[in-house]
């Protein structure tokens, strides 16, 4: 298989720990942004935060965990640190489909938001603390591993219509009123995902993975 075709061309060859630890960087400061935000942005914030998360936990589910399992059977405290995984990424998705289902206007929205980022965090840092050295340790392929996780994260976000890394205006405070983002808040998701799609569409268009940002 042409190797160098399946990841975009500005990614240079990132291990597997590597490229999990950008997504998690990438979605702390989303969480962060969100608790700044005012009201008209936190529903793009919680969309871009849940998107990630769903496509983050995929690759995993997919790729890494079953590899993981194989390479750390040996010691069951080792292969359970990935049945714990597998339990966090269950109630994460709750969380996330519960946020999916509401607009910003809900009462609990902020608050699932919150939990979710807390959720989150905690899932983290067991998987850097604790899984991501085991594998570091055991006889894997990381680098191997990282090119299946980058093309596959890559296949879902165009898939799903997301692009990467694409870091939402620096949160501000606006004193003044709500403008046209009042519009936007009220806008479901069906209307985000065909504004993404088409952007995604024509930020990528006919010469394919190049043109990404
Ligand atoms: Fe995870
Ligand atoms: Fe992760």
């Amino acid at each position: 298989m042409a190797r160098a075709n399946s990841t975009r061309s500005s990614d240079a060859p990132r291990d597997a720990i590597a490229l999990l630890k950008q997504d998690h960087r990438a979605v702390e400061q989303l969480v962060g942004q969100f608790e700044d935000a005012d009201e008209s942005e936190q529903t793009e914030l919680a969309e871009r935060i849940c998107s990630m998360l769903t496509v983050h936990a995929q690759i995993e589910e997919e790729i890494l965990y079953p590899a993981a399992k194989e390479a750390l059977s040996e010691d069951e405290e080792e292969a359970d640190l990935v049945s714990e995984a597998e339990v966090e990424h269950a109630s994460a998705k709750e969380l996330i489909a519960k946020i999916e289902a509401m607009t910003s206007d809900d009462e609990s929205f902020k608050a699932t938001v919150k939990v979710l980022g807390e959720y989150v965090k905690h899932h983290v840092k067991e998987e850097e603390n604790e899984l991501f050295p085991a594998l570091r340790k055991a006889e894997l392929d990381l680098k191997e591993l990282g090119s299946q996780l980058a093309e596959r994260k890559y296949a879902l976000m165009e898939q799903m219509g997301i692009e990467e890394e694409e870091p939402p205006a620096p949160a501000r405070k606006r004193s003044g009123g709500s403008r046209a983002k009042s519009a936007s808040r009220g806008s479901s998701r069906t209307g985000r995902q065909a504004r993404a799609g088409s952007r995604s569409k024509s930020a990528r268009g006919s010469s394919g993975r190049s043109a990404r940002h």
